[in-house]
């Protein structure tokens, strides 16, 4: 039995639930499921090695931010054969998020629109998760750790707030991502501005040198940025990428834009929207920041995949890695292994 045939019967059952439920109820059996060793039966991760940021990846296809706030479902998810997996986003407190509902699905456009707002257990709780997972403890691969500020600590603090999280996760991390873009805390994509970003990224190389002396290893740190940038705001943070000497850039996050699903049900939804309609921007975003930053500053390109040949055309556009999240919801797992192998063909490695 093929995990494609096997998601072709869950897919209705989870459809016909609402999205945050359907999330609850699938995590769980994943992990259910990993503890017995069945995930790994179905999905034999695709070999393709790859050396980014001086990482190791046995393939290029990762798991983006969003999926697994906590890390309480790491091994679950990394049995399903994914490259690298990212956790979080996390927060120095635990803090709820908006209220429910925060998630909807937009099945005509493959898209979703959310808003949970960084629901999250803090990063005390995270840290435990991690360390607690056999991904972990048996350094099975490459794990993700995405950092981000809480709701209610002022903008101008911002920077206090990575800091705590930078310092507890670094020891558990492949690599560490600062996301300053995601739609859903207030006036989190100022920091995407030059003079905020200027501030953050010098105190976060600060913070790294620091770290890297006292554990005696070098941890990589990219930023995470958005798909509603302008040209003017690429090159930005392109430069502020270079001068700081940033490790790797995520490209993008989710958008705010509602042009490519307007009409549909939910489409007027607050909140970020991920899926195909974010494809073209995220795939513009990845093309200027390639043209800027060479090979000096890999690019890992996430948004809208949702077949082969949407992962090929993220490398097309500059991209080293991939990562998915919304493709997952619509595609199930057998997306992973389609990406994975169509990308292991290529020449350009
Ligand atoms: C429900 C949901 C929650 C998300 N939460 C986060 C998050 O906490 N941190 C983050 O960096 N990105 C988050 N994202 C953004 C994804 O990581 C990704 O950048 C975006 O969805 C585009 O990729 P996709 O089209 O493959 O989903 C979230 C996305 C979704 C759909």
């Amino acid at each position: 039995m093929s995990d494609k045939f096997l998601y072709s019967l869950a897919r209705p059952l989870l459809f016909s639930l609402d999205p945050g439920t359907a999330h609850n109820l699938t995590l769980p059996m994943l992990r259910a499921g990993a503890r017995l060793g069945i995930p790994q039966r179905l999905t034999h991760p695709v070999q393709d090695a790859r050396n980014v940021m001086g990482l190791e990846f046995p393939n290029a296809v990762g798991l983006a931010a969003g999926l697994d706030k906590d890390g309480a479902y790491i091994d679950g998810l990394s049995a399903l054969g994914f490259g690298f997996i990212e956790i979080g986003t996390v927060t120095a407190r635990a803090q709820p998020g908006n209220p429910k509902p925060r998630m909807f699905r937009l099945p005509a456009a493959h898209a979703l629109i959310n808003r949970m707002g960084f629901n999250n257990g803090g990063v005390d709780a995270f840290v435990r998760n991690v360390q607690s997972s056999r991904f972990y403890r048996e350094k099975r691969g490459v794990l993700g750790l995405n950092i981000g500020k809480n709701a209610d600590t002022p903008i101008e603090h911002a920077t206090e707030d990575y800091l705590i999280c930078l310092d507890k996760v670094y020891p558990y991390a492949s690599y560490v991502t600062v996301n300053i873009s995601s739609p859903n805390t207030k006036n989190l994509r100022q920091l995407q501005q030059a003079s905020e970003l200027d501030d953050l990224l010098s105190r976060l190389k600060e913070a790294q040198s620091r770290l890297a002396d006292k554990h005696a290893r070098y941890v990589p740190i990219v930023l995470k940025i958005a798909p509603d940038l302008d040209q003017e705001q690429v090159n930005t943070i392109a430069d502020a990428l270079l001068r700081h000497r940033m490790d790797g850039v995520i490209a993008t996050n989710t958008t705010i834009t509602r042009d490519a699903v307007q009409g549909l049900a939910h489409a007027d939804e607050m909140g970020g929207l991920s899926g195909a309609p974010v494809a073209t921007l995220s795939n513009r975003v990845i093309r200027s920041l390639h043209q800027l930053l060479g090979k000096d500053i890999p690019i890992i390109g996430v948004g809208g995949i949702l077949s082969a040949e949407d992962a090929q055309a993220k490398l097309d556009a500059g991209a080293s890695l991939v990562q998915l999240y919304t493709g997952l919801i619509y595609r199930g797992p057998a997306l992973i292994r389609e990406c994975a192998e169509a990308l292991s063909t290529r020449q350009d490695q």
